[in-house]
């Protein structure tokens, strides 16, 4: 990978088909910087429970979170996001966070700024794998490289189980299941930016496959796609 390019490399997908981990992986792999957008979501919806800010109060919570002006810590790997210049990745993957968030990531005025934001992060951070579930379809439409992952919602459930309870917590994972399945059907059914495969995306069904499995052929169709497009002179 030339260390000069400026390239962009979009993931999207539901949850629990491993987005997270592949994109930073693949990032490392390609000495790229790794944008994960649910987080910045995640923030806003911290925000809201927080600030008791009610939910029908759109104009207020962004009000709010441009105030929080959410940025990253590019010195952690992750990097960690910041809200009024304090940490809050302690707190975004709490329960309360996590059973909101659809709801909060499905206001417009919300969603306006925050891609506007990761524009303006991918113009500061030129060489990028950006994970979330618009950034191939409305955030960066001109990505050099544009994946979609998905898996069986059953496969995502026990993933997302296992992982809980890694962390020591009890699961049941019939309601795990349900739980995705509602997130996924918020996710792709709001009006803007809703869960869509880009057309000029490529589909990675990581049902069957290991995550070392998924990121050889992401970086092996990222280098691929590199080659061609240097070789294009483009
Ligand atoms: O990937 P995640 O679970 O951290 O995402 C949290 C929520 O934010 C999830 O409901 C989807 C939403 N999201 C979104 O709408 N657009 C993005 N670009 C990223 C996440």
């Amino acid at each position: 990978m030339p260390t000069d390019l400026p390239i962009i490399i979009t993931i999207d997908g539901p949850a629990g088909t491993g987005k997270s981990t592949v994109a930073r992986t693949l990032a490392h792999r390609l000495g790229l910087d790794f944008l994960d957008t649910g987080a910045m979501y995640r923030a806003a919806a911290a925000i809201l429970i927080d600030k008791e800010i009610p939910l029908e109060e759109a104009g207020e919570l962004v009000s709010a979170v441009i105030g929080a002006d959410l940025h990253f810590d590019w010195t952690a790997d992750p990097p960690t996001i910041l809200a009024w210049d304090a940490p809050i990745d302690h707190r975004i993957r709490d329960e309360d966070v996590t059973a909101i968030v659809s709801q909060i990531a499905a206001i417009g005025e919300l969603r306006t700024h925050m891609v506007r934001k990761q524009q303006i992060i991918a113009a500061q951070h030129p060489r990028l794998v950006s994970e979330g579930r618009d950034q191939g379809s409305v955030v960066f439409p001109d990505a050099a490289v544009k994946f979609f992952l998905d898996a069986d919602p059953a496969v995502r459930a026990r993933r997302r189980a296992d992982q809980l309870r890694l962390e020591g917590h009890d699961v049941d994972e019939a309601s795990m299941l349900e739980r995705i399945r509602r997130r996924d059907e918020i996710d792709s059914t709001r009006a803007d930016g809703p869960l869509i495969r880009p057309e000029d995306s490529v589909p990675i069904d990581t049902s069957g496959l290991s995550v070392k499995g998924v990121i050889d052929e992401m970086e092996r169709v990222v280098r691929e796609r590199v080659s061609a497009l240097i070789g294009s002179g483009e």
